[in-house]
């Protein structure tokens, strides 16, 4: 009972989440446009309940943005406004029935959203301080003169609304057209995203195509009620989520009150609505044009930020945001002339110098090798590019963690025929040349390898290789961090799961948190930058820690990552120990600022947030949203066999062919025929079976 009413009050808070935006917009399309409180209010609340009912997860109703602040800003005509509903609802039926969901994200760029967005903050901006300043006092003087009838209840009057064909062309060019990459953009991509991170599987139903078909169903209502159109969005979930709401229930409460309102209280509203100050009305309308603008602060680039830039005066100056729209996509393709530049050469190349291209294989729908011509990279059967090689240095280590050694594996090292430091130095070499860019140096512990300094000097000064990193625990990192720099290494990642002495000896079976901390310090004042540090979330263990790791990650500026525990064998452990990342985002969410965070595919298979209090951290969740479709990566295991995944017991030797004097041609189809193989997926809790090597055999 405790749990329903503490459950209850945070979806009826979380229900009310939303409003700051809803409310002053709506209120604009009331009070300058001339829409009725009823065809405003009862469209959107009849989309909540349904929205509600069927995600079955907070799922915010909007007025569509850019309609909203262009009709507000101009003065819009209803008629014009409640057109653009209709052709709103026809082009989400253009969407889903010539499936455009699959070029979205391609199209409509982030920075072409931002910039949309910034120009229209701008502009509520403008509207708001000229209201403010505006010599009448309350809004009735914009309104239709409305005679006080008394305290009636009811709705306004209602008829069914049939566009007009003149006002079609009107409505598409001014308001629809710059609207069309905030919906598909912000209230499709951007939603549905964002959905599957505070929701995970409870999302299940949130897509491309189903957001789409909510949009389009609400948009129909309201242009038949003379209504605004209205859309989802990730702004209003976040809005939702911040303020306690988790299921769709909030929508419910939401959704209704927005149906008593319009039903019950609309005719008293439209006459009270003429006692509210201008200047009111004004404030709230700067505070959303200031929101809007500052979704901007994501972009990190200088000419993402430059297209926002010259999208936002455009849109001032002109008042035009399908010219700034056009623009920003011009001056996008323009800045990326490097991109055609390449593709341009990369023609050229494959029309005049053939024989002077490397070969990447490629699927041809049989298992048989089909040799396809690049400038650069291999490709798995996937279409994958192979960028990214681990190389395991040692299986020993001198911990014991207790979820990647079992614990009868003794400490002792092991006296196995690994690989020499050469022949990794001309592993390493043939992989650069075959496109590996990436090379991360691994155990069990790497620290532990005779002669690592010596090996990472040579292999940092191979050509073409464009990242060299090592992930240690840390333990003999006080003693190596200022050689390891020295010999050309500039970054590091080091596994820590727990701050607290006595948890880091059960996690470990080792006693060395100190030393770990100190080889922290050393790693800066050596300079490694940056330092990722690696959390495996384990429940009833760590996970009391989140909080304590983001703090420790900003005071010592730090890049906390905290990663889903895989099982790699399944069994009871991983059952027990198991923490998603839903739940891990549960847990920090006080320390999360959720705007979006950029996109990136560096590689990295780390979700990131933004903290609240600058910086950023991470998730890495292998389990519950596996990066498969991204893997970039290929393993050398320390006694010598080409993995293809992680996960997969598919290798190929290569200490044999090396020991016998193996050309590097041959060397070179090994990598090859390992990165054919490469599986479309990694199998986690599916697995029932067991792989032959533990974790630190693999290097993670
Ligand atoms: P960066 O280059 O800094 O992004 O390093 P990284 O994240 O690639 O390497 P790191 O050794 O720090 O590994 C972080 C976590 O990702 C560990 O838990 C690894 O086991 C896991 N990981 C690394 N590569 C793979 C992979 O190919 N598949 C899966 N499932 N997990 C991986
Ligand atoms: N699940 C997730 N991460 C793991 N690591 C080792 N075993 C697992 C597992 N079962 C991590 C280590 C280290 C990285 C190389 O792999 O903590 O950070
Ligand atoms: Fe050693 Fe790393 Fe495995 Fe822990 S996770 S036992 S530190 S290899």
């Amino acid at each position: 009972m405790r749990y329903f009413k503490k459950d209850f009050l945070r979806d009826f808070s979380g229900a009310f989440g939303d409003t700051g935006t809803f409310i002053p917009l709506a209120l604009g399309m009331i009070i300058i446009c001339g829409l009725s409180p009823t065809s405003v209010f009862l469209p959107a609340g009849v989309l909540y309940v349904i929205a509600g009912l069927y995600y079955k997860i907070p799922m915010p109703v909007q007025p569509l943005k850019a309609v909203a602040a262009i009709s507000i800003v101009n003065g819009i005509k209803p008629e014009i406004i409640s057109t653009s509903a209709y052709i709103m609802a026809a082009l989400m039926a253009i969407f889903l029935i010539f499936d455009f969901s699959k070029y979205l994200e391609k199209i409509f760029s982030k920075p072409l959203v931002r910039g949309i967005q910034f120009g229209l903050g701008i502009l509520l901006i403008k509207s708001g301080i000229e209201l403010v300043f505006k010599k009448e006092i309350i809004t009735g003087v914009l309104l239709p003169d409305v005679k006080f009838s008394g305290f009636s209840l009811g709705p306004n009057p209602l008829s069914f609304f049939f566009p007009a064909f003149d006002n079609l062309l009107t409505a598409f060019v001014i308001l629809i057209i710059p609207q069309i990459p905030l919906t598909l953009g912000n209230s499709i991509v951007a939603t549905s995203d964002l959905a599957k991170d505070y929701f995970g599987d409870r999302a299940k139903k949130v897509n491309h195509n189903s957001l789409a078909k909510t949009i389009g169903f609400g948009n129909f209502f309201a242009g038949m009620l003379s209504g605004m159109p209205l859309c989802h969005g990730c702004g209003g979930l976040t809005a939702h989520y911040r303020f306690g709401a988790r299921t769709g229930r909030a929508n419910l409460i939401i959704g209704f009150t927005f149906i008593i309102v319009a039903l019950f209280f609309a005719r008293m509203s439209s006459y009270f609505l003429r006692g509210i100050p201008l200047y009111v009305f004004g404030i709230a309308l700067v505070f959303i044009g200031i929101f809007h603008s500052l979704l901007a602060r994501d972009l990190n680039k200088g000419k993402d930020i430059f297209i926002v830039m010259i999208m936002g005066l455009i849109t001032l100056f002109y008042k035009n945001f399908t010219l700034a729209l056009f623009s920003g996509l011009a001056l996008r393709e323009a800045l990326n002339y490097k991109v055609y530049w390449e593709k341009l050469n990369n023609f050229k190349v494959s029309i005049f110098n053939r024989k002077n291209k490397s070969e990447a294989f490629k699927y041809n729908g049989s298992h048989k090798e089909e040799r396809v011509e690049t400038t650069r990279h291999l490709f798995d059967r996937y279409n994958r590019a192979i960028t990214y090689l681990r190389i395991s240095l040692t299986e020993n280590c001198n911990l014991k963690c207790l979820y990647c050694m079992p614990k009868q594996d003794s400490v002792k090292a092991l006296k196995k025929d690994f690989l020499t430091n050469s022949e990794i130095y001309r592993m390493a070499k043939i992989a650069v040349s075959l496109g590996i860019e990436k090379i991360r140096l691994t155990g069990g512990e790497p620290l532990l390898r005779e002669g690592i300094i010596e090996l990472i000097e040579k292999i940092s000064s191979i050509d073409n290789l464009k990242d060299l990193s090592l992930s240690t625990n840390g333990t003999l990192l006080e003693k190596y961090a200022d050689s390891l720099r020295k010999a050309g290494l500039k970054r590091i990642n080091i596994s820590l799961d727990t701050l607290d002495e006595k948890k880091f000896e059960i996690i470990t079976r080792g006693k060395k948190l100190g030393s770990v901390l100190n080889g922290i310090r050393k790693a800066k004042l050596a300079g490694l930058k940056p330092i990722k540090i690696n959390v495996v979330v384990l429940k009833g263990i760590n996970d009391d820690e989140l909080e304590n790791f983001i703090k420790f990650g900003k005071e010592y500026d730090l890049i906390v990552r905290f990663i889903e525990y895989m099982p790699i064998v399944l069994n009871e452990k991983w059952k027990k120990y198991f923490i998603s990342r839903e739940e891990i985002i549960q847990r920090i969410s006080s320390f999360l600022d959720f705007r979006a965070y950029p996109y990136e595919n560096s590689g990295d298979p780390s979700r990131y947030f933004y903290l609240e209090s600058g910086g950023e951290a991470g998730i890495i969740s292998p389990v519950s949203h596996g990066f498969c479709h991204n893997c970039n990566r290929l393993r050398l295991t320390a006694d010598g066999f080409l993995r293809s995944c992680l996960t997969h017991d598919i290798e190929i030797d290569v200490k044999t062919p090396l020991r016998e004097n193996a050309g590097d041609e041959t060397i070179s189809e090994l990598f090859k025929k390992a990165v054919l193989l490469k599986p479309e997926k990694g199998i986690y809790n599916l697995r029932e079976e067991t792989i032959r090597r533990n974790m630190s055999q693999i290097g993670g």
